[in-house]
């Protein structure tokens, strides 16, 4: 597809376009970059300044009416956010689809409300006020204000158009996933199942058949099947995976997902269906497919019309067992069977591959599909385990070992545990086994990030350590890869992830739990825990997960745990404490991930823990403070993101390991000493994202903070995102270190619109700033592939300047955007560059120019030849300010690579 020019009118929505089919893959891009405004403005626009109106106000008199000035503010908002809301639900009731930046708003909105609460109680209950501590106040109050401020005049906006409709929801989606053709007994319960779908007196059917059996597979290729043709009857197909431990919430959210029914923070199950039920009412044939069911599931709680009241209504479900199909009420009930001896064989050796066919080894072969009795799970592991063994010997031993007498493995198929354990002993490869095992931490049918993955392996030493840890990262990848062609991970649901058969993880957690040889695990993830049990734990673990639970509170006592070296506690929600007592007893972790739960500090025994390699605290919103590091000198990676905290946790400066320090959304971060991040000297990834923490340069730093100079220290760096205050003036020391980094991002100015691009790699972004006033901004472009000018002033300054000096000093740019400007773009004299200024430019925004009068002649100025982008010859307007114009010319690119930040 290639999109020529698209128009977004800035104060949003409802367009009537004339090529919806073509727009709609840019939408995603838009509301991506608008949302990113949204956060940026309400970030900016939150933190306290000095000097300002409200700080000035002292007196006890008017502290009063200030915060009455709140209350009154507060209710206002909350008035417009009911009426906003109110809009929405009839929007959604009519199908329509949210736009992401109410859906923003209302989150914002949200969020604030909770602070100001929070806020009103906590801090204003106490009844002696000293005027300092009424000085701090006034600050918060004066933030919350301002932000108060902000959304209610954003939030009028919405009012009349809080949904776009051009984004129909496909009637089916396809899955991706292996397709059953030429298998004839799975392809005749396929055509069965079909025929059924289309009996109009058969509403509720049960798939049914032992785990591994590929009943999701046929599932999907029924789904599949669906979408190829033209005549199906359903209006929509909705796909949602149910899971052991059902979790309706999680259910109700699939499915308000590919209805596109946006999820609302805090909304009861309740609410939510009776929106499903509401949307899906209107539907006059639907299909809903529920895979992976394990009990009885209430429609009704669900949201789901039931098909004997809806009669275009259709029910679809997969279970391992018959009578959950019986307690479901289906009309139907097909049982998927095993595959017989040839299918089996054919299917056996399309996974081993040629070796079966040589004689010798052709009756193994045989004998071995025999053995995985007509298991498809089965036969494809243990195929590709054998996949190119020549050696008798080997096949030999392998059959051997399938028809020895297995374990009780408590919920495992015999059946399948033995070929599966089979595939795992032959993994070959250092440590690949205790990889392996290590996936199965997770919650059951969890999408792992596989970046993520990668890190745990780092810090656990399951991995070697290599100078340069792009080596290592790809050591890692290699490794997944290798576990996925060997069946026994795949693809996770999303790019970039993971994730694990959830019979294949059974085996693993199986293996795992009765591992001798130190790699013994406990899993309770993603199983709606409330607490741990001290009982469950044992000195002979060497990995604990309690990752995705509902965990409030931890024992507060030691329990010995001496050998673990991971402990996953993250998302865990109503966490808000970890006692002291309890870390004692896991003195060799490793690896801690504590994030998105609702901690405020960490006690002092996680000095303690002189292994820790990985301290993952991301999210943990009211995080305040950290005990001081400087025990532990071997810590790799400290993830704070998003965190409360206001200062550099003490000790840092000894955390001569670190590699990965990533501070971004750190709102709260207002100081950080000189001196300490010089002394990182293995920081390899540097992220200040959105950190209130603004750099300056060396002259102009007040006190005793870091400035930008003091980052040329550190030698190993690679990947730098930072907020500065001015542009700097880069000398050639700073230039060469720069020059070092692979990507970097330098927000510049007082605020941080970061609108992603397609080349930000090595990004600029100026915002609030006279560009007329300091030189250097040719220098600090040298190497940069996307400049954003936003809300600058004097731009005509430095073009004038930038069109008689600067020969070259824009070779690297690929985009340009010029964003909310004030300032004619006219440079005095009608100067004009003689030379193309951005001969490699590929992408040009201009948003919001008021004195943008025509293009060409910008072009004309700029001496833009545009010789990479191709220029379709689309209207370029005049006088159209308010109007976002992307000219970026070349095919669409996947979303990803432009919504990726670092
Ligand atoms: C939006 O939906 C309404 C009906 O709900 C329809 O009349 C209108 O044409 C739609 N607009 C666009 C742009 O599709
Ligand atoms: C099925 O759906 C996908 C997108 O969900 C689409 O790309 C594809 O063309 C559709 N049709 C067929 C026959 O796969
Ligand atoms: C820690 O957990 C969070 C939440 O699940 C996750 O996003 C993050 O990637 C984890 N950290 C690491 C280093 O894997
Ligand atoms: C830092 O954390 C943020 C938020 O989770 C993430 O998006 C970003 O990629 C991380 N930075 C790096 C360099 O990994
Ligand atoms: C920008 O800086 C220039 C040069 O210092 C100055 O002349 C001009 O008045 C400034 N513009 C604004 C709007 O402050
Ligand atoms: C940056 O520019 C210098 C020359 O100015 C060049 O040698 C170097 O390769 C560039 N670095 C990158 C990453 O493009
Ligand atoms: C832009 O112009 C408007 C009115 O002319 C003025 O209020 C505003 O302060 C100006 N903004 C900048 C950045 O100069
Ligand atoms: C421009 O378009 C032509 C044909 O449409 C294509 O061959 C060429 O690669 C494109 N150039 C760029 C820079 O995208």
């Amino acid at each position: 597809m290639k999109v020529s020019a698209v128009v977004f009118i800035d104060g949003l929505v409802s367009l009537t376009l004339q090529k919806p089919s073509e727009i709609s893959q840019n939408k995603i891009y838009s509301m991506e970059v608008l949302a990113s405004i949204v956060a940026e403005a309400v970030v900016a626009i939150g933190r306290p300044l000095f000097g300002s109106v409200y700080s000035m106000i002292k007196s006890t008199v008017k502290f009063r009416s200030y915060l009455d000035f709140l209350e009154k503010k507060k209710k206002s908002l909350m008035d417009l956010r009911e009426n906003v809301k109110t809009e929405m639900e009839s929007a959604e009731r009519e199908g329509k689809v949210l736009s992401t930046q109410v859906i923003e708003w209302l989150n914002e909105v949200e969020k604030l409300l909770i602070e100001v609460n929070q806020f009103q109680e906590v801090k204003l209950s106490r009844h002696s006020v000293n005027s300092r501590k009424r000085y701090r106040i006034s600050r918060e109050v004066e933030g919350q204000l301002k932000r108060i401020e902000w959304l209610l005049k954003s939030g009028s906006s919405h009012i009349g158009v809080v949904a776009v409709n051009y984004s129909v929801p496909r009637a089916v989606e396809h899955i991706p996933g292996p397709s059953i053709q030429d298998e004839t007994t799975a392809s005749k319960t396929l055509a069965k199942t079909v025929t059924l779908l289309s009996d109009p007196e058969v509403r509720r059917i049960g798939i049914w058949g032992m785990g591994g059996i590929g009943k999701t597979t046929l599932v999907r290729n029924l789904n599949n099947k669906l979408n190829g043709t033209s005549m199906q009857p359903f209006g929509i197909v909705i796909w949602a995976t149910v899971s052991k431990n059902l979790d309706i919430k999680k259910v109700q959210t699939q499915i308000a997902e590919r209805l596109n029914l946006e999820a609302r923070k805090g909304e009861s199950i309740e609410r939510l269906a009776g929106r499903i039920y509401q949307r899906l009412e209107i539907e006059e044939n639907f299909l809903l497919i529920l895979d992976d069911v394990w009990e009885k599931i209430d429609l009704d709680s669900l949201g789901i019309p039931l098909p004997e009241v809806h009669t275009g209504c259709k029910i679809m479900l997969t279970s391992r067992s018959r009578d959950v199909c019986r307690d479901m009420m289906t009309d139907e009930d097909v049982k998927v069977d095993v595959l017989n001896d040839e299918e089996g064989l054919q299917l056996f050796i399309r996974n081993a591959g040629k070796v079966v066919s040589l004689e010798n080894i052709r009756p193994f072969a045989e004998a071995i599909a025999r053995e995985c009795c007509g298991l498809p799970l089965a036969i494809i592991t243990m195929g590709t385990a054998m996949r190119g063994k020549t050696m008798v010997k080997l096949w030999k031993h392998a059959l051997n070992e399938l028809q020895r007498s297995v374990p009780c493995t408590g919920g495992v198929e015999d059946r399948l545990f033995k070929p599966l354990k089979w595939s795992y002993d032959s993994l070959e490869g250092k440590n690949i086994k205790p990889c392996f095992l290590y996936c199965s931490l997770f919650p059951e049918d969890f999408s792992i990030e596989i970046g993520e993955l990668v890190r745990y392996w780092l810090a656990e030493g399951l991995i070697d350590e290599h100078e340069n840890s792009e080596y290592s990262v790809n050591r890692g990848i290699a490794l997944i890869e290798n576990l996925k062609d060997s069946c026994l991970l795949e693809d996770g649901a999303r790019e970039g992830t993971v994730k694990m058969h959830d019979v294949v993880r059974d085996v693993a957690i199986w293996i795992a739990s009765s591992a001798e040889d130190g790699h013994k695990s406990l899993v309770r993830s993603g199983i709606g825990l409330n607490r741990i049990s001290a009982i469950e734990l044992s000195n002979s673990l060497k990995r604990v997960s309690f990752m995705n639970n509902k965990i409030t509170r931890l024992p507060d006592c030691v329990i010995e745990c001496a050998e673990a070296s991971t402990l996953l506690l993250q998302g865990n929600l109503p966490l808000d404490r970890i006692p002291e007592r309890f870390l004692q007893g896991f003195e060799a972790l490793r690896v801690l991930n504590i994030s998105g739960s609702r901690i405020q500090s960490l006690p002092l025994s996680l000095l303690q823990l002189g292994d820790l390699r990985a301290l993952l605290l991301r999210d943990c919103f009211y995080l305040e403070e950290l005990p001081p590091l400087e025990g532990l000198s071997r810590l790799q990676v400290l993830d704070l993101t998003a965190t409360r905290i206001r200062e550099l946790p003490r000790g840092m400066e000894n955390l001569c390991n670190l590699r990965q320090l990533n501070l971004s959304r750190t709102h709260y971060l207002e100081t950080i000493q000189a001196g300490i991040i010089s002394r990182l000297s293995f920081l390899e990834i540097l992220d200040m994202t959105l950190s209130g923490y603004h750099l300056s340069v060396k002259e102009a730093v007040e006190k005793e903070l870091t400035c930008f100079e003091e980052l040329g220290c550190l030698e190993r760096l690679r990947i730098l995102s930072i907020r500065l205050k001015r542009i700097p003036y880069l000398s050639s020391e700073d230039l060469s270190w720069i020059n070092r980094l692979r990507r970097y991002q330098f927000f510049i100015g007082p605020t941080a619109n970061s609108l992603p691009t397609r080349h930000d790699k090595r990004r600029v972004t100026i915002s609030s700033l006279n560009l007329s006033e300091g030189g250097g901004i040719d220098r600090l472009l040298s190497n940069a592939s996307s400049l954003v000018l936003s809300h600058c002033w004097g731009l005509n300054e430095m073009l004038e300047d930038l069109v008689i000096t600067c020969a070259g000093c824009f070779a690297s740019l690929k985009s340009l955007t010029i964003a909310g400007s004030n300032s004619s773009l006219r440079p005095a004299g009608g100067c004009a560059a003689h030379f193309d200024l951005l001969p490699n430019l590929e992408e040009l925004h201009l948003q919001d120019l008021t004195y943008l009068e025509s293009i060409s002649e910008l072009v004309g100025y700029l001496g833009l030849r545009f010789t990479k982008i191709n220029r379709s010859d689309s209207m370029f307007p005049n006088e159209i300010s308010s109007l976002l114009w992307l000219l970026h010319l070349r095919p669409a690119k996947p979303r990803s690579s432009q919504s990726k930040l670092l």
